[in-house]
């Protein structure tokens, strides 16, 4: 997930993009730069590491033009270096690029074929080349954009500039966010509408597979087939209350979009920026108070946490509601990871019920909050016991937090929603770390699975923008959900516990009675539920089980059940047999669960909203649960 800004009009080029540059840094910082007109050709600056070391690079630097681009890398495909860095050149062409393009290693084969000079390990580059290519022959930046995007797949956005034609920029949107911001003879591209507040309120949100052209002060937008689109201009009279929930309506909404960006945060601090293999930081098992961690040597921590992962033999993990949800994927992973056993327990339940715990475990806790009575009791427990404790919490020097030995902290930011999103998905993320970790310690796990891994990890921002991309087709779901008197949310594997999580949004949000359950499980009982108003949302990834789980869903076709699937890419066979099918992007059999529930929180915060319901304060709850 990176962030861009393209900038036309009268102003400094290099002032406008560092400021915007500066809001979207929150998208990543393994490295930044930009391309701006500067007697007549475009002049490039770009600089490894956070956005403040392109700034002391800038200083130096003049630039005449009022054109230019910038970037602000997450990086994906290719290590965070300066070569590697955004914006690309190739011949007049400058270029920067959010998202993935999926067919890049064709393309660069292809490119190498032609005697190409590629000079970094991105995906993004190849796309320059393509273009530089292309205006040679079209002698036009649009038509030469429009002839390249025709043999790119993928999810992306891209901006690109030409030195031959520095009246215009042109800008694609297909997946990760573009907005157009409209000034007064000037015009911002951005991928977050923070990036061009500024100047102004007046945007123009480019949907999947438009492409812009921003010439002299105006835009013309384009289909993917060349038909010009007349765009609506949405103008932002923002209030404090709006600014503080980013201009959603709610902060549930906000919170699920500031996914990516959430996932971006919890991965990012325990990545070796060289080489971005797991190197988990500050956990303090040692026995550093929460307030020292981050004074901790970060390689003698990191040695003391492989030595404890390496010295247990099982694993209990305790939360309540959703954190326990996340527990139940944690199982999964790290059983298949770190091939050691994983107990996951209710922290209500696992207080009273006399647990046997043996000496050799680590007793993982999960808390958003880290103020949950049920899962503070659980770690005292753990304690009294002389085990070894972890908590994954959101906020530092909680209850919870302060009382386990090793800490591990989503990241995400304030989480206000009382339904938890953000923090739930940042818990996946971590747990997908501490299971590639604990598979190193235990010598699981291959340096290349490891690789595999991480690479799906990093992936996760740019295709979570592709899924939050979909939310009108998950707001059309949610509406066909309303005339259902049931519903039974299931899954198998690593989905199962997504079915549990989409039930518990449902039941939160909405108050309707939703049930979650394994889909294996129908034969035993729930299949006596199936009838027509029985509505049957149904997670199946394209990964091992995806046959039976099919099966399960056929199982219940046959009985009238209403199916809404969730899977991945363009499943004929689901769409055969759901009323609604919800495509997810092809990604690892670790990482669906992340992209699964994104559909579902949206679903049930759709019909939530639609009746009528305070989705940020549903009845009877509490964002932390303090007491038994
Ligand atoms: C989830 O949407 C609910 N708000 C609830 O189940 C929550 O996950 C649970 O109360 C645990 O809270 P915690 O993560 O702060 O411990």
């Amino acid at each position: 997930m990176c962030g861009i800004v393209g900038y036309l009009g009268p102003l400094n080029p290099k002032d406008v993009i560092v400021s915007g540059l500066k809001k979207l840094e929150y998208r990543g910082y393994d490295s930044a730069g930009v391309a701006i007109l500067h007697q007549g050709s475009v002049k490039r600056v770009r600089a490894e590491g956070k956005l403040k070391n392109l700034e002391s690079k800038l200083t130096a630097e003049s630039f005449d033009g009022h054109l230019g681009i910038g970037h602000t890398r997450w990086a994906t495909h290719g290590v965070p270096s300066e070569r590697n860095a955004h914006p690309h050149q190739v011949g007049g062409i400058s270029l920067v690029h959010n998202g993935i393009i999926e067919n890049y290693l064709e393309i660069k084969e292809a490119l190498l074929k032609r005697g190409a000079k590629i000079t970094s390990d991105t995906d993004s580059e190849l796309v320059a080349h393509l273009v530089a290519e292309q205006v040679e022959v079209q002698r036009d930046l649009l038509k030469a954009v429009q002839v390249v995007l025709k043999e790119l797949r993928g999810a992306f956005s891209i901006l690109v500039i030409w030195d031959q034609q520095p009246d215009r920029l042109v800008a694609f949107k297909d997946g990760p966010p573009l907005v157009i911001g409209l000034g007064q003879d000037q015009v911002f591209v951005v991928s977050d509408v923070q990036a061009a507040l500024n100047y102004t309120k007046k945007f123009m949100y480019l949907e999947d597979r438009e492409i812009a052209l921003v010439k002299g002060g105006a835009v013309q937008v384009y289909s993917s087939g060349g038909v010009e689109i007349r765009k609506p201009v949405v103008e932002l009279n923002w209030n404090a209350d709006l600014v503080e929930k980013k201009g959603y309506s709610h902060f549930m909404l906000k919170e699920i979009y500031e996914q990516p960006q959430a996932v971006s945060s919890a991965i990012a601090p325990h990545l070796d920026p060289e080489t971005q293999a797991v190197r988990l930081r500050n956990v303090g098992f040692a026995g550093a108070p929460v307030q020292e961690l981050e004074n901790l040597d970060s390689k003698e921590d990191w040695q003391d946490t492989l030595a404890t992962f390496n010295g247990i033999a099982r694993v209990s993990i305790v939360a309540c509601g959703t954190s326990f949800y996340a527990g139940l994927v944690a199982k999964y992973l790290i059983e298949t990871l770190a091939q050691i056993p994983v107990e996951v327990d209710i922290a209500s339940e696992f207080r009273y019920r006399k647990p046997v715990l043996l000496k050799d475990t680590l007793v993982i806790t999960v808390s958003q909050s880290g103020e949950t009575a049920d899962t503070l009791a659980a770690i005292r427990l753990a304690k009294e016991k002389g085990l070894k404790t972890l908590s994954i919490c959101n906020v530092r020097n909680s209850s919870i937090d302060r009382e386990a030995h090793g800490h591990l902290y989503m990241n995400s930011g304030p989480e206000v929603g009382v339904a938890s999103t953000k923090a739930f998905v940042s818990t996946l993320a971590i747990f997908n770390l501490v299971a590639v970790a604990m598979g190193e310690a235990k010598g699981a796990l291959s340096k290349q699975t490891a690789t595999e891994h991480v690479q799906a990890l990093l992936a996760v921002p740019s295709q979570m923008e592709v899924v939050l991309a979909y939310d009108k087709y998950f707001a059309d779901a949610a509406d066909s959900l309303k005339k259902f008197k049931g519903f039974l949310y299931m899954g198998r594997g690593v989905s199962y516990p997504i079915a549990l999580e989409g039930a518990l949004k449902l039941k939160e949000l909405a108050y309707l009675h939703a049930e979650g359950y394994a889909a294996g499980e129908m034969k035993h009982g729930p299949l006596a539920l199936i009838d027509e108003n029985m509505a049957i949302v149904m997670v199946v990834p394209s990964d091992e089980l995806f046959e039976k789980t099919v099966s399960n869903l056929e199982e219940a076709k046959a009985r009238g059940g209403k199916i809404i699937s969730i899977g991945t890419g363009d499943n004929t066979r689901l769409k055969g047999i759901s009323e609604r099918y919800l495509s997810m992007p092809k990604a690892h059999w670790s990482t669906n669960p992340l992209l699964e529930v994104v559909p579902l929180q949206l679903m049930a915060f759709h019909l939530a909203s639609s009746l009528g319901h305070d989705v940020d304060q549903p009845r009877n709850l509490a964002k932390s649960v303090t007491v038994e």
